[in-house]
């Protein structure tokens, strides 16, 4: 097969870090080894996070210029509106500065003491906007999402058996049904087709509002197109397209599958619920046609929605997802299988055995992969979903480690030098050791939580103590 190449040509470059081994052992400890906390000019490989991390096309930086700044009514409001509109046909388009501003305006609207909010999977800041207001955020995600070396195609689906008992036993407290596509908690998999028809329709028939949280929609709708049967021959345009038509509304951070550096948007059918989402928007995001963003980033946006459906564009996306993957998986590094859109998820329980839930072995990992190598790396398990009941840890399902892939942001060279670094890692993972919270914040702790190594021949290594082999 021929090589899969960047289908863009670079006309502007940005200079990245290439701080020594020494200098990354001193800033990670005035870090407190969490990766938040790290000035970005420290960092080598910024794989934190897809979001608002793309690089921006010519065509997007171009259409920024013709942004119209006026208040009220600005012609962007208007060019934005009708490529959202057209590409979800939602009746109600209400920008946001990102999608965790769409979330708190949908949760306060509906959400209250006793609310059950299902989904597959609830991303961080959605369970904690449902949380903040009183109520319960579910993952009903498929049991088959538990076992991380599994190829099914559709790992992100929602079980709909536990969906439908759900909604039969607690209708009167489920104010909505959600479905995060992909599924980033789980692993940046995918939800098929098929599914999402399922849940809507079970949705549907107890009257609750089905809203997506529909951040990587285009991933998602390649996949379906790649793996579902039936749907090969579609444009990925079309199946997008009829995702959001089965939906009532959806939350969109266009950080991600939007192109843009900032912006979201809520958006609904409800004409009732849009007017009151419309009023909490003023009191924090501004006039609904602007909301959070200024009009050159709903430009921007405007034009990101459009070109993230290019399919040579998405082939080039996912293909370099799997090269990570694959190239992790031939060092023997254990990852959720198969890869999923946006980013490679390490398993880092299988990784590092010797290390228990409650020392975090995947914040032990990710602050390896920035002492040998400058990656910088975020912890989805223990740190960011463990949770202390009656004095006792209970720990998430997963204790992941995500390496996120900005869009068009690094090349082939860069993805090769990552693989290295992490196979170097691997191969000594049996002298890693755990860490320890030394300050747990009240919610949302992987942002500002602080951690110290335990003790052993992990925390020497941590603090600089044996040699890593691998420099830049
Ligand atoms: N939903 C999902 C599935 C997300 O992945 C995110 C953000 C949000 C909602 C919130 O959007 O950041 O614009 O407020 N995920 C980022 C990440 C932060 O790194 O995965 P936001």
């Amino acid at each position: 097969m021929p090589t899969i190449i960047e289908p863009f040509r670079i006309k502007v470059v940005e200079p990245i870090a290439l701080p020594s081994r020494s200098a990354r052992e001193g800033y990670l400890i005035e870090a407190d080894y969490n990766l938040f906390a790290l000035p970005a000019d420290r960092v080598t490989f910024d794989l934190l996070t897809d979001s608002g991390t793309a690089a921006m096309s010519a065509a997007q930086w171009g259409a920024m210029m013709i942004g119209d700044e006026s208040y009220a009514g600005s012609r962007s409001f208007r060019r934005f509106h009708d490529v959202v509109r057209d590409l979800t046909g939602f009746r109600h388009i209400i920008p946001t500065h990102q999608g965790r501003a769409a979330e708190r305006i949908l949760f306060q609207l509906c959400v209250k003491g006793d609310s059950i909010v299902p989904s597959n999977n609830h991303f961080d800041t959605t369970r904690a906007n449902i949380e903040y207001n009183g109520g319960e955020a579910l993952d009903l995600v498929v049991e088959e999402a538990a076992d991380t070396g599994s190829e099914l195609p559709f790992k992100g689906n929602i079980d709909l058996g536990r969906l439908e008992d759900l909604c039969r036993a607690r209708r009167d407290r489920i104010p909505l049904g959600m479905l995060t596509i992909t599924n980033n908690t789980g692993g940046g998999q995918p939800a098929s087709l098929e599914n999402i028809r399922g849940c809507a329709r079970i949705l549907r028939a107890h009257g609750i509002p089905f809203i997506l949280d529909a951040c990587r929609f285009a991933e998602n709708a390649y996949f379906i197109k790649l793996r579902e049967p039936g749907q090969s021959a579609r444009p990925v345009a079309e199946i997008a397209r009829e995702i959001f038509r089965l939906a009532d509304g959806c939350t969109l951070s266009g950080k991600k599958d939007g192109l843009v550096n900032m912006g979201g948007f809520l958006a609904l059918n409800d004409d009732g619920m849009a007017a009151r989402a419309r009023n909490l928007l003023i009191l924090t995001e501004g006039f609904p046609t602007y909301g959070g963003c200024t009009a050159r980033d709903l430009e921007a946006f405007a034009v990101g929605l459009r070109e993230v459906l290019d399919e040579t564009y998405l082939e080039y996306r996912l293909a370099t997802v799997r090269y990570l993957a694959d190239g992790l998986g031939l060092a023997g590094i254990p990852t959720v299988r198969p890869p999923g859109g946006h980013a490679v998820f390490i398993d880092a329980r299988r990784l590092l055995p010797h290390i228990p839930s409650h020392q975090f072995p995947g914040q032990a990992l990710a602050c390896e992969l920035y002492l040998s190598g400058g990656i910088r790396s975020c912890e989805i398990g223990s740190v960011m979903f463990g949770k202390e009941e009656g004095g006792r840890f209970v720990p998430p399902r997963q204790d992941l480690v995500r390496l996120a892939l900005p869009r068009r942001a690094y090349t082939q060279s860069h993805v090769d030098r990552i693989i290295e670094i992490c196979a170097e890692v691997a191969g000594r993972a049996q002298d890693l050791r755990g860490m320890e919270m030394t300050y747990v914040p009240p919610f949302l702790r992987h942002f500002t939580a602080r951690f110290r190594p335990l003790g052993g021949p992990g925390a020497e290594s941590s603090r600089g103590g044996r040699g890593s082999g691998a420099s830049l």
